[in-house]
């Protein structure tokens, strides 16, 4: 098995012992941006899939993490699964999902979140407390029996890995910390200190 493959499934053998223990959210994880002016940025997103290809999760693209993405590329990934001591973190490059991936995903959506993407102008300011209400109730009409099409700034991302670290609690701080990481084009392995 080659080093990269080594670090997807263990990360695949990780994210099923998460998803196998009663906590809330185990796909809920940090993720990082940067935007064009270098501000980095970070908050919770939903991972959506992943494999070898990459980490996929659904956003708005017009959103500030949109358009820090859609800008510089630079992305990264911070999981914590606290019942098992263990982080990954991924960092890489983001870029768009197929429009067939997003449609399908978007399909497994339930109607109000589906609703809930046309009315939200993710990151954008409000003009007062209740616009969010007002404009949902405004798709809501719009739509009325019919399905809802998925809006054309919402879609996915897929943050491909330059570098996967396995981070795992040991007694006495003594932590392992392992790291994949793309050099020149091959991908290697190095344990780091804590
Ligand atoms: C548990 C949790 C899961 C979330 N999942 C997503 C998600 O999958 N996609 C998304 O766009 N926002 C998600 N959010 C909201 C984001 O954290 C954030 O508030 C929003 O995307 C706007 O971020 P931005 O202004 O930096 O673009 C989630 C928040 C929480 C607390």
């Amino acid at each position: 098995m080659d080093l990269y493959t080594e670090a997807i499934e263990r990360f695949r053998k990780l994210y099923t012992e998460a998803q196998q223990l009663d906590m809330p959210e185990p796909s809920a994880v940090s993720l990082a941006s940067v935007d064009a002016d270098g501000r980095p940025s970070v908050r919770t997103i939903l991972l959506k899939g992943f494999d070898p290809r990459g980490f996929v999760f659904y956003t708005n693209k017009q959103s500030r993490k949109g358009r820090a993405l859609k800008a510089s590329g630079k992305a990264a990934l911070c999981f914590l699964w606290q019942p098992l001591m263990q982080q990954v973190q991924v960092e890489g490059t983001a870029g768009d999902v197929s429009e067939a991936g997003a449609d399908a995903y978007w399909a497994t959506r339930i109607r109000l979140s589906q609703i809930g993407a046309w009315a939200s102008e993710q990151s954008a300011v409000m003009p007062d407390k209740d616009a969010l209400q007002r404009r949902f109730q405004e798709f809501e009409k719009q739509f009325a029996g019919k399905p809802v099409p998925r809006p054309p700034h919402w879609s996915g991302f897929r943050l491909k890995p330059e570098s996967i670290e396995f981070w795992s609690s040991r007694p006495g701080r003594l932590h392992e910390r392992e790291r994949y990481m793309l050099k020149d084009g091959a991908w290697t392995h190095d344990w780091l200190y804590p």
